[in-house]
């Protein structure tokens, strides 16, 4: 049997302690929260590429249930070791969403940083609309187009970054509505700027 590479198991352990990671994600979650609507007491949410659940920590105290999808066994590991802290239940699915079967619909499907490790994009985007329920939402930020040299390591990248038109249109044709798309945050690091959009839309 062939084992998938954990791309973040070296990373796993300092991934937080680097302040141009934690302020963008901090960033992407004040964005999804200004424009989604979560109800504590029903909202289920699926936190797709959850890592060591920096997204996952912002949504927490405005849903009833957050579940994380994370083929990483390191970053899953970090995760879980904040599960009393989180403020609301989790649920963590160690699995790759594209060659797995969920039995699961969600109210809304999160993500942030994860889909230029994702080959192809169409065909997430239609798993996530049949992954959600009527009039659930998708609110997923990624980086703009760029350059290839964001990552200085091999990570499993797929994608320097999107552009954003196409990704809209990636979303609109597996039949997301209202879908609009901005820049929420600018990732920092000492080589270069990266600017970071979020996505969101609504299942008819
Ligand atoms: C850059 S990290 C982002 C983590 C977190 N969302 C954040 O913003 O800090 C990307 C994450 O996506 C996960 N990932 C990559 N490919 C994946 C796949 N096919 N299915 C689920 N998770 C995946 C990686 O294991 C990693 O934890």
């Amino acid at each position: 049997m062939q084992t998938k590479t954990d791309y973040f198991h070296a990373k796993s352990k300092i991934y937080e302690t680097e302040a141009t990671r934690t302020n963008n994600v901090k960033n992407i979650g004040e964005a999804i929260l200004e424009r989604l609507t979560y109800d504590k007491a029903t909202t289920h949410v699926m936190d797709f590429g959850s890592g060591t659940g920096l997204l996952t920590e912002q949504i927490a105290p405005y849903v009833r249930k957050i579940t994380t999808i994370d083929t990483s066994p390191s970053m899953n590991e970090t995760l879980r070791a904040k599960e009393k802290q989180l403020g609301c239940e989790l649920s963590m699915l160690e699995l790759d969403v594209m060659s797995n079967e969920l039995n699961e619909t969600f109210d809304s499907i999160i993500s942030s940083m994860t889909i230029h490790h994702i080959e192809d994009v169409q065909a997430l985007f239609h798993t996530f609309y049949r992954l959600l329920h009527s009039k659930g939402t998708i609110a997923l930020a990624d980086l703009d187009k760029e350059d290839g040299t964001f990552h200085k390591e091999d990570m499993g990248v797929f994608h320097f970054g999107f552009d954003q038109e196409e990704f809209a249109m990636w979303a609109q044709k597996a039949g997301f509505e209202d879908v609009t798309i901005e820049i929420v945050s600018t990732a920092k690091k000492p080589y270069g700027e990266y600017p970071i959009f979020l996505l969101t839309g609504r299942k008819s």
